[in-house]
């Protein structure tokens, strides 16, 4: 039987949020103080509100992540984020090579491995998004699609305790569908087995797999249930605190 590693739920707040938003925050903190999770529980929010939310999420366990960063530390690029800077004010983590980063950003698996490095250089865990198409599905390719993505998107610094795995279905990503149970099973297995083979340091059995695409709290028990998943990351449904603890609390 695997050692199971704590599991992880994390908020996506994608391009969300003003410091009305901030009360939000507070009261999954306030939650989180008042009894603990069973998780580890994490929020990213848009850049602009992580200083903010550090400040306002003090004295409880709530982390923060970052969503995207460069892979340089600093320099002449304008409008981006670097790995540091995320540190700076206040995250532990950033999502690297979500689904719309690569859709809308073009980026590749070599861009995400690049930021994926940067943010282990940067003492951040780089939470690393894989996932295939509708059309992939169809096809039939999904598990070799995924396969693809995480090999080359893993950097060669990456351990069991300073990267996380995010399996995300695009076609599950705000279209409130989900994969069967099955077919997260299937695909988390497949994701497990292929860092047996890539992970160079730590063991792979303890490296986190979060399910995400839909998540809600009305399935959230059964998804965080299913072998290999070690959590979830969780988009529209993080933006409430309503909808969000109930997903926190249903990690056993
Ligand atoms: P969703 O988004 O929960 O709104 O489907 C998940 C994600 O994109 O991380």
């Amino acid at each position: 039987m695997r050692r199971t590693p704590r599991p992880l739920v994390a908020g996506n707040w994608k391009m969300n949020g003003l410091k009305s938003s901030l009360k939000q925050a507070r009261e999954i903190a306030a939650s989180l103080a008042k009894s603990a999770a069973a998780c580890d529980v994490m929020i990213c929010p848009p850049t602009t509100l992580l200083r903010p939310m550090k400040d306002a999420a003090k004295a409880s366990k709530l982390k923060l992540g970052g969503q995207d960063c460069h892979a340089s530390s600093q320099g002449a690029h304008t409008g981006d984020v670097s790995a540091e800077m995320l540190k700076d004010a206040g995250a532990t983590a950033v999502i690297v090579g979500h689904s719309e980063r690569r859709e809308d950003h073009q980026e590749t698996n070599v861009d995400v491995r690049a930021k994926a490095a940067a943010a282990h250089r940067a003492d951040l865990v780089a939470i690393i998004c894989v996932g295939e198409t509708l059309k992939q599905r169809k096809a039939g390719t999904a598990l070799r699609v995924v396969g693809h993505q995480l090999k080359g998107s893993l950097p060669a610094t990456a351990t069991d305790q300073n990267t996380v795995v995010a399996y995300e279905p695009v076609w599950a990503i705000g279209t409130g569908l989900t994969p069967t149970v099955d077919d997260v099973a299937e695909v988390h297995r497949h994701i497990r087995k292929r860092l047996r083979a890539l992970l160079l340091n730590g063991s792979p059995e303890r490296v986190r797999l979060l399910y995400g695409g839909s998540v809600k709290p009305g399935n959230a028990a059964e998804l965080l249930a299913i072998e290999n998943v070690d959590g979830a990351l969780v988009g529209g449904a993080s933006l409430d605190a309503k909808d969000f603890l109930p997903i926190v609390r249903a990690c056993r």
